[in-house]
């Protein structure tokens, strides 16, 4: 698809037309009527349908990750593949093969991910991959940055349009619970941009946007005329981690450490970019490996947010609270009626406890007894 066709070089004149399948364009237009618009800024499933996640492989132009690529990890490993892996959580991927045969070679790549503190507390679905970037960090032993974009929240956030400060201390208080996830201290750089602009990732962040136009920002993330331009001028903000020469006192002055990005599938539309910058610029394209969404609370296509709290289960949420929120607000897949749930069963595609189980019960065993 799209970005996999390196050779083709992008003009100013294919730089204006939207979706084009066979150039290097990743510009994609946002069609009326496509129910299934997910990108970083949309939250989730606006149409609260379910999300078709073949379907999006299919738009995203990514690759499913398939029963060998499991076989392949378990291999390289020497351990069961995480069950993230196993259950489809992790479904989608951009050129991990290439990153499996560097690791195959015993050549170097790195874990890149990160976060945007929109408030102090993470909800779970937040967590997932930093618990699956623990998981390839401890498997692969490599080296993980991970970035606060404190300044993308200020950006796209803030109400109060001089409150940067308080973006800073949600970014504080989110690194208090990423780092409760126990990443190896010796291999993890975690900076927020606000503190770490400047040097090697700056001079990145300045040849990035040097290749981004008005009409690829317009088409890939939906800014407009009248956004302020903060939000034009981030994107290569998040890409510029992606590059090896962004840290110096990692990797000195090696540019072609590849790295590979666990993430939400909502934050595809930044690396699709970056990957065409990455072309341009003589870098390796980043890696991606994508997780479906954790679903809300209040049922799987619902949307989970701030507005409604009880959508979700934050990491500062105390035991009682949470087990408040899941008897009183987990939606159910029992049948309406006992005689239903006799005759049927419950439907534990829609049960949000069961499906929480596939997320954070590891025994395969213990899932399939309750379910
Ligand atoms: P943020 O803070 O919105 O989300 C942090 C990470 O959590 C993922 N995520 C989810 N995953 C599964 N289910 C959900 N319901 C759910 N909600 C959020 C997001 O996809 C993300 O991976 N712009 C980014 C910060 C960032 C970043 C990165 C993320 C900077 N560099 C590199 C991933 C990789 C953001 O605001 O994420």
């Amino acid at each position: 698809m799209a970005e996999t066709q390196p050779e083709k070089i992008v003009t100013e004149e294919t730089q204006t037309k939207p979706v084009e399948q066979n150039t290097t364009q990743v510009v994609e237009e946002k069609k009326e009527g496509d129910d299934q618009i997910i990108d970083p800024y949309s939250g989730v499933n606006l149409s609260g349908k379910a999300i078709d996640y073949n379907k999006l492989i299919e738009k995203f132009g990514c690759s499913a990750i398939r029963p060998d690529h499991l076989e392949r990890i378990e291999k390289l490993t020497g351990q069961k593949p995480h069950h993230f892996l196993r259950r489809g959580i992790f479904f989608s991927h951009r050129d991990l093969d290439l990153i499996l045969d560097t690791y195959e070679k015993g050549k170097p790549f790195f874990l890149y991910t990160g976060r945007g503190p929109s408030s102090d507390a993470m909800h779970l679905g937040h967590l997932l991959p930093f618990i699956f970037t623990k998981y390839l960090q401890d498997a692969f032993n490599v080296p993980l940055v991970i970035q606060i974009t404190d300044d993308e929240k200020f950006f796209h956030k803030g109400d109060d349009k001089t409150d940067l400060e308080q973006y800073i201390k949600y970014g504080i208080e989110n690194i208090r619970d990423i780092i409760a996830c126990g990443f190896d201290p010796e291999k993890t750089f975690i900076f927020s941009d606000t503190g770490y602009m400047g040097g090697e990732f700056y001079k990145n962040v300045v040849k990035i946007q040097k290749h981004i136009t008005w009409n690829q920002l317009k088409g890939i993330f939906g800014i407009n005329e009248s956004d302020n331009t903060g939000k034009a001028s981030y994107p290569a903000i998040q890409a510029a981690p992606s590059f090896s020469n962004s840290f110096p006192h990692i990797f000195g002055k090696s540019k072609d450490v590849p790295c590979i990005i666990p993430q939400g599938i909502d934050q595809d539309p930044y690396f699709r970019m970056t990957r065409d910058v990455a072309f341009k610029l003589r870098y390796p394209k980043p890696a991606c490996i994508h997780s479906k969404f954790f679903p809300s609370l209040l049922g799987i296509n619902a949307k989970m947010g701030a507005s409604d709290p009880n959508s979700a289960i934050y990491l500062t949420d105390t035991p009682k609270q949470i087990e408040k929120k899941i008897n009183a607000h987990a939606f159910s897949g029992g049948g309406k009626t006992k005689e239903e749930q006799e005759k049927y069963g419950a439907n534990l595609d829609v049960d949000v406890p069961y499906q929480y189980l596939t997320f954070f019960l590891e025994d395969d065993e213990k899932l399939a007894e309750i379910g």
